[in-house]
Order: structure tokens, then C-alpha cells, then sequence
């Protein structure tokens, strides 16, 4: 029998990389990736779309529980889904990033996708992103890791990015909206992002992602194997 396949939250801040990161993780040990920011993004979307302001809690919550978000493989991309609407690309937008932020600091709205985001990893062999994975989530995955790099440089590639999907920004104002999202996300009442201890801290400033997967790719082989041989026998 093979190792066993583990559970892997990656959490950060905005920018740090954990997406491309993540994703590389998985392909490189055949895990599923998911990407709970997507989620929290996907509830800003509909409720900007239904004329909601992301601060009303109740409603929100509502509108939240009403939605089935699915997250699909297709050839090489992953396509976000509510209902059958694709909305990979609509929840992009700079705009959603900054209500997504708003909507996460709702405690009801945490509970329902994180009881989704546990449902989705239960048998293991995952790649899980986000705020709240290692802490939250699934407090005993078996590799927990931080992923960090330099404000200016999640600017820089979060500026990159925008660019690639033809939205238009400055790289000022990349910066402030970085900044803004960075303090909602660690200064929110109910699961803020926070690095937990048993996390291994990764600082990406200067290194590419192929790189920071690299590592983590062999930290969770390790873990693999620990984890096989902790089973009865
Ligand atoms: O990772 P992202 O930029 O797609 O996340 C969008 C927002 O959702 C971000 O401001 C923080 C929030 N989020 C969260 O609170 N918890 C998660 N597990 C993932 C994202």
C-alpha cells in the first residue's frame, strides 16, 4: 500500500502566493487543491448581485445559505460554479476581493462554509488555501504551513495578476487594498488569520513558487509517510 494521503492547509495573507503554490502542491502529489477563498468571494458576489451590503449580517447569511458552490477540475484549470453559473472570473474582480473580506468577518457565514470546506476534505489527499485552514478548519491536519512574503512584493504580483486578467489598477492602489484586506482579515472578532503553532512559517519574498512548492512537496512526503506508519497495523 502507498502512503497514506494527508490533509495540507496552506494560510496567508493576500498575495503571498498560496494559490499558484497550492495548486503546484497538489498536481505535484496528485491531491485535490481547493481554494476557500474562492467560497467566501463566490457569497460576496451574489450579494452584491442581489443589492445586499456586505455588512448586513442576517441577510448575507441568508443569501449564503441559499447558494450550492462547486469547485470543478477541468483540464487545467479549476472553474468556480454557483449552481451552473461559472463564476470563475466575475469573483476576480477587485471589488469582490474587498466585500469577500467584509463577508468572512461574518460569524454565520464562517460556519457554513467552513462545515462545507470539512466536508470536502474528509477523506484527506487535499490541498486546503486560505485564512483559517490550519486553525479552524482542520486544526490537526497533518502539514500545516504559513506562507509570507514582504507587503511590497504581494503588491507587486497581486498588481501582476490583475494585469494578466486585463484588470486595470495601479500598483498604489493594489497596495492600499492590500493593505485594507490584510487588517480586516487580522483583526476580524471570529477566525482571524492568525499562523498556528504547529505551522511551518515560509517567507516567499524572494523565492519563485515552483520553489516554495518544492519544499513543501517534500515536508509533506515526509509527513506521509508518518502518518502510514502511525496507523495500527
Ligand atoms: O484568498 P482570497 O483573496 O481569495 O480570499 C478572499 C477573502 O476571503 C479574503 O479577504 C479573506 C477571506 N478568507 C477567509 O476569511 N478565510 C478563508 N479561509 C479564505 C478566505
Amino acid at each position: 500500500m502507498g502512503a497514506k494521503r494527508i490533509v495540507i492547509a496552506i494560510d496567508g495573507p493576500s498575495g503571498s502566493g498560496k494559490s499558484t503554490v497550492a495548486r503546484a502542491v497538489a498536481d505535484g502529489l496528485g491531491y485535490l487543491y481547493i481554494d476557500s477563498g474562492a467560497m467566501y468571494r463566490v457569497v460576496a458576489l451574489r450579494v452584491q448581485e442581489e443589492g445586499i451590503a456586505p455588512e448586513e449580517g442576517a441577510r448575507v447569511a441568508e443569501c449564503a445559505a441559499r447558494l450550492t458552490i462547486k469547485l470543478e477540475k477541468r483540464a487545467q484549470s479549476i472553474r468556480v460554479l454557483v449552481g451552473d453559473r461559472d463564476v470563475t472570473d466575475a469573483i476576480r474582480q477587485p471589488q469582490v476581493a474587498q466585500a469577500a473580506s467584509v463577508v468572512a468577518a461574518i460569524p454565520a457565514v464562517r460556519a457554513l462554509l467552513v462545515a462545507q470546506q470539512q466536508q470536502m476534505g474528509a477523506g484527506g489527499g487535499i490541498v486546503m488555501e486560505g485564512r483559517d485552514i490550519g486553525s479552524v478548519v482542520f486544526p490537526r491536519a497533518e502539514l500545516k504551513i504559513f506562507l509570507d512574503a514582504s507587503s511590497e512584493e504581494r503588491a507587486r504580483r497581486r498588481h501582476q495578476e490583475q494585469a494578466e486578467q486585463g484588470i486595470e489598477s495601479s500598483l498604489e492602489k493594489t497596495q492600499a487594498e492590500i493593505r485594507q484586506r490584510d487588517q480586516r482579515d487580522r483583526e476580524r472578532q471570529v477566525s482571524p488569520l492568525v499562523q498556528a503553532p504547529d505551522a511551518v512559517y515560509l517567507d516567499a519574498t524572494s523565492l519563485s513558487a515552483g520553489e516554495v512548492a518544492d519544499v513543501i512537496v517534500c515536508l509533506a512526503q515526509k509527513r506521509e509517510q508518518a502518518a502510514e506508519s502511525a496507523l495500527p497495523a
